[in-house]
């Protein structure tokens, strides 16, 4: 059950509601351990990358239930500092633990993160910000040793606004004595979401949303109900979809403000695109023009995580754009297997030119990471005849079953 069969041509047509979003649950997750109450999380998705997170947080000594789509995440009592290499090395989020389990246990053991494979993905920033805060570090054999009698607040300057050392450093300063102020830190919506949640338990954050961020440290945090952001990239995902194959649909319980870049290239396009209160109406009744020029950048520039959905749809649109992959090394893996289903694209390190064709064909083609598996599955969609899309587990680690989103909508995938 590892590969999608899809039938292209399909157009797509009707309304889809966006879950809550994974890179924000992933950090609230974390965010959990700081609490000495119980933690109410409600609407909690179905992806891969969720379910490793709370398997650590057991691990650790927390308690975890599920009812429905809430879960209660009871942390008083962990009293587990290691962080077990064989899931943490599966996801990226596994070192955003480090700060809050030095908050609360002045210790913390973890190995080198995993998640997708699009870069180095070096966490040198995590490691120099957490040292800033009087935190001891020994790296040996891709194992982190953090130790932290005393975490104090300081003054910590960013060299790049990275999303997870921002989370990191925010998290580990909230019990810290004193205040801390990080600069240059990352302006996503999620760092505002983690930061209103541990407001929420009694935490005194402000500035997320700036480049500046504020952190008093506080004594202890309480318990709290809290319900996570939308997830602004599946939002963009079935936009996406169905820019590609026309149709149209209506995106529900989504944060337009969070995809405003996405929302005007389209519009740029000359797609036909309005706004509803939380909702998105979207009709693609013509083929699209070029988007010229797509640059990915640190909130609020084009995200990065929409990269490989929107070359898909440049493939097929009228024109060259190019694409430049400015945060990581090695995003551009789906163009050698959109080049098999027929695009015109060259591609130079980070840098993709894509000529639009007049249609795609299907093939057999491989999910190389999370982002270019849904790329992938879009482009089966469109494309003419039947594509064979494998390796597909990958995609389940941030979409809940992605076929079913499509096939609500018209689209022809089936799981095999
Ligand atoms: C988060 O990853 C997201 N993951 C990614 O989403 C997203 O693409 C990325 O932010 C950028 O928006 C989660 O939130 C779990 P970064 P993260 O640290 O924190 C460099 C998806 O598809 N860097 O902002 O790892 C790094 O090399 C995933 O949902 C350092 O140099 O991203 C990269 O070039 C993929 N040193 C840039 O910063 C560090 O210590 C952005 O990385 C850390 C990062």
């Amino acid at each position: 059950m590892d590969k999608f069969i899809i039938n292209g041509g399909k157009r797509l047509n009707g309304s889809i509601s966006v879950p809550k979003a994974k890179n924000s649950y992933l950090a609230i997750l974390a965010g959990c351990v700081l609490s000495s109450g119980v933690v109410t999380l409600h609407f909690c998705p179905n992806f891969v990358d969720i379910h490793k997170m709370l398997e650590i947080l057991e691990v650790l000594g927390c308690k975890v239930e599920k009812k429905d789509n809430d879960l209660f995440i009871d942390c008083r009592f962990i009293h587990n500092y290691t962080v077990p290499n064989e899931i943490a090395k599966q996801i990226r989020s596994s070192i955003f633990l480090l700060g809050p389990i030095l908050a609360r246990l002045k210790k913390a053991v973890v190995c080198y993160p995993g998640g997708c494979d699009i870069g180095a993905r070096p966490i040198d920033l995590h490691l120099k910000g957490l040292k800033s805060l009087n935190v001891e570090i020994s790296e040996r054999f891709g194992i982190i040793e953090c130790s932290a009698e005393n975490l104090k607040g300081n003054d910590i300057h960013l060299d790049y606004p990275s999303v997870g050392a921002t989370e990191n450093i925010m998290m580990a300063s909230v019990l810290a004595n004193g205040t801390t102020r990080i600069f240059n830190c990352a302006k996503e919506p999620e760092i505002v979401d983690l930061q209103n949640f541990i407001n929420k338990m009694g935490g005194k954050i402000s500035g997320a949303g700036t480049d500046t961020i504020t952190i008093e440290g506080v004594e202890k945090l309480g318990s709290v109900e809290y319900t996570p952001m939308p997830d602004r990239i599946i939002a963009g995902t079935y936009l996406l979809g169905c820019a590609t194959c026309g149709g149209e649909i209506l995106v529900k319980n989504v944060e337009y403000e969070h995809i405003y870049s996405l929302i005007t290239k389209l519009r740029d396009a000359g797609l036909e695109i309005e706004i509803k209160d939380d909702s998105i109406l979207l009709v693609s009744n013509k083929r699209p023009n070029s988007f010229n020029k797509i640059e990915t950048l640190p909130y609020p520039g084009f995200p990065t995580d929409l990269q490989p959905q929107s070359l898909v749809l440049q493939t097929i649109s009228n024109g060259v754009c190019l694409v430049v992959e400015n945060l990581f090394e090695t995003r551009l893996k789906h163009v050698p297997e959109l080049i098999k289903m027929g695009a015109n694209v060259l591609v130079k390190d980070r840098i993709a030119l894509v000529s639009g064709v007049k249609e795609l064909y299907g093939t057999e083609v491989c999910c190389t990471d999370l982002r270019a598996g849904a790329a992938l599955t879009i482009a089966g969609m469109v494309a003419k005849g039947q594509t064979t899309l494998s390796n597909i587990h990958i995609i389940d680690r941030g979409y809940d079953h992605i076929e079913n989103a499509f096939n609500e909508l018209g689209a022809d995938i089936k799981r095999e």
